[in-house]
């Protein structure tokens, strides 16, 4: 079982739009995933609430022992997406003691990633004294400028941590898919769903053959 934290201290970074989208993505790999809404407002579990979808696999942690409880899970998932929660560091601490890989998804504009940095400052750390999780950004939101998305990576390359290749764009479908309980394989734009499956294969590429980053120090 892997454990995916999908986190940032900044909220409308994009966490909750691709914990719900990334969970179909694996689940087209053929992962069983479970879903962690770790944040008090329930947000995933309203969209859960919104229904028209099916297979989907949802528990509540918004408690500071999510590192202790995620063991009750039952070994037949292969992946828990954990929804990480803005702005309260014991419930990110104790998801980040929890994960394996933790994904900070980040809009592409210098006041995002700066406004990232208490929960890169708390991975930091976490990997100096374990060697794990193995952290990435993922770029949300994009408009699409080659320019700016180019400007963001090299801002995250100073901080010190990878970014995904993939990425989303800034896309109604995305948006939508909250109120309606859908996710955007549901729509017949495939644009976001290609978006979604090319990030899911590289999180694919890091759960097989990446054991070292896995099990080793992932800082430069
Ligand atoms: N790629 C995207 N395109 C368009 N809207 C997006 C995209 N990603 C997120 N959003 C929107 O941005 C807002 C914040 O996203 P959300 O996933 O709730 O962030 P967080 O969980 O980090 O607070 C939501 O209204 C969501 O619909
Ligand atoms: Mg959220």
């Amino acid at each position: 079982m892997i454990v995916i934290a999908i986190l940032n201290t900044k909220g409308g970074s994009g966490k909750t739009t691709l914990s719900i989208n990334l969970m179909r993505a694996l689940q087209y790999l053929n992962y069983k995933v479970i879903l962690v809404d770790t944040d008090p407002q329930g947000t995933l579990r309203n969209w859960h609430a919104s229904g028209g979808h099916t297979l989907v696999n949802l528990i509540a942690m918004d408690r500071p022992t999510i590192d202790k409880n995620i063991h009750a899970i039952n070994n037949e998932f292969d992946i828990v997406l954990i929804d990480g929660a803005a702005s309260n560091h014991d419930l990110m601490r104790s998801a980040l003691k929890a994960a394996d890989i933790v994904l900070v998804p980040t809009k592409p504009t210098e006041p995002d990633i700066w406004g990232s940095s208490p929960v890169i400052e708390l991975i930091k750390e976490r990997q100096d004294f374990v060697g794990k999780p193995y952290a990435s950004f993922v770029i949300t939101c994009r408009n699409g400028k080659a320019k700016d998305q180019i400007a963001a990576r090299e801002a995250m390359n100073e901080i010190g941590i990878p970014c995904l290749d993939g990425m989303t764009t800034n896309l109604v479908v995305y948006h939508r898919g909250f109120s309606t309980g859908k996710t955007v394989f549901d729509s017949t734009d495939d644009k976001a769903s290609k978006e979604m499956m090319a990030i899911a294969n590289e999180i694919r590429e890091i759960i097989e053959n990446g054991e070292n980053k896995l099990a080793g120090t992932a800082r430069k």
